[in-house]
């Protein structure tokens, strides 16, 4: 093997990172969106392995009771099941948050982990472009519907946490405000990397507004690198035969390119600390345009009213704190900084 390809291997395998011992979960509730596979099958995993207790929120019954039966197997401490819902339906985010209401249970933890990408041109129940509408609108209005119980399950020192997956695309995204549909000028990629950039201006903004209110909820999104699984079936027939070896040597298997949404769900380092863009187990710098507070603000605007959503004056920045103190957000610890 070439000294380059063995410096190549060994710059990959240094990016990873080994997660810290997390703290046991017991008693604290999460939803992991697409947890019936890939990452977020390794998400529910080793979030029930530490006692908590996991819904699964996927599109598939067969599917997403076949990864309860093999966590439960395992043996796991913590309980999983399998609750229905399909990201392009606004009609189905809201009868899954319906659902889970009538059941009284708390929220503690909420990972925006499923998407799809490169998939033909197409849309969504209510017509939004497929990867706009699923991966970045679906979850929106998700997060908003559950907003409530995170923010009544958190408390000052064992916050509530929102846990978004993003990726390195979103580098490269082009949020185009007024053709978020890409009606215009349609791509794939440009969709899926507009539905990544989407995510961390969501991100962002969410947690402007939790520290405005004082809430005790973090927000905070992640890239999980290069990761096998089956988000890459959709590539062309020759992209695909050209992956599988790249892919076997230097990508990450789904249970190591789980580790930091894993990490961001339950690290006790991350405890009150939202706001961030972690890559490989620490905060990185995002897209520049992810910090600007117009832009993010003008997307929750629009993403409100594409889903029917009322903006809450309530939760504004400059809103009012509903009576609760402002709670400040500290400095990351250096073990988790890497700027
Ligand atoms: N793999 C990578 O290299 C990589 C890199 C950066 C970021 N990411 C991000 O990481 C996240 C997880 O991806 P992955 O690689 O683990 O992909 P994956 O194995 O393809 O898993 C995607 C999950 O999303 C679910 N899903 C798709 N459509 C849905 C819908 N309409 N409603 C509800 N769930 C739906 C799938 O469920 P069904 O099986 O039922 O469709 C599946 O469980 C994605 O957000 C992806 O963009 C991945």
């Amino acid at each position: 093997m070439g000294t380059l390809t063995l410096d190549l291997l060994n710059f990959c395998r240094t990016q990873d990172f080994l997660n810290p011992v997390l703290p046991k979960q017991n008693g604290r509730v999460a939803i992991v969106t697409g947890g019936a596979r890939g990452m977020g099958y390794e998400t529910v995993r080793h979030l029930a392995s530490l006692g908590m207790h996991v819904l699964i929120a996927g599109n598939s019954e067969e599917e997403g009771l076949q990864a309860v039966k093999k966590i439960r197997q395992d043996g796991s401490e913590g309980k999983v099941e399998f609750a229905f819902l399909d990201l392009c339906s606004l009609k189905s985010i809201r009868q899954f948050v319906q659902r889970f209401d009538a059941r009284g249970l708390p929220l503690h933890i909420l990972v925006n982990n499923a998407g799809i990408m490169l998939v033909p041109e197409g849309a969504t129940e209510n017509g939004f472009e497929l990867h706009f509408g699923l991966n970045y609108l679906g979850h929106f209005l998700l997060t908003n519907l559950l907003l409530d119980k995170l923010k009544g399950s958190g408390r000052e020192g064992s916050c509530s946490r929102v846990v978004t997956m993003s990726s390195a695309t979103h580098y490269v995204g082009r949020l185009s405000m007024d053709d978020l549909q890409g009606r215009l000028c349609y791509s794939a990629h440009g969709a899926y990397s507009q539905s990544k950039l989407a995510l961390v201006l969501f991100t962002y903004h969410l947690q402007e507004r939790l520290t405005a209110g004082g809430f005790p909820v973090t927000s905070n999104a992640v890239d999980p690198g290069m990761v096998d699984t089956d988000l890459y079936n959709n590539l062309c027939v020759p992209a695909r035969a050209a992956k599988k070896p790249v892919a076997k040597m230097l990508f990450r298997s789904p249970a190591e390119g789980a580790s930091t949404a894993i990490l961001a769900a339950t690290a006790t380092e991350l405890e009150g600390i939202g706001g961030c863009y972690l890559y490989n187990g620490k905060r990185t710098k995002s897209a520049g345009v992810t910090y600007q507070r117009d832009v993010q603000a003008e997307l929750w605007k629009r993403s409100c009213g594409l889903v029917g959503l009322e903006d809450d004056p309530g939760t504004t920045a400059s809103g009012i704190c509903h009576g609760r103190q402002r709670r400040r957000v500290g400095p990351l610890p250096s073990s988790i900084n890497n700027n």
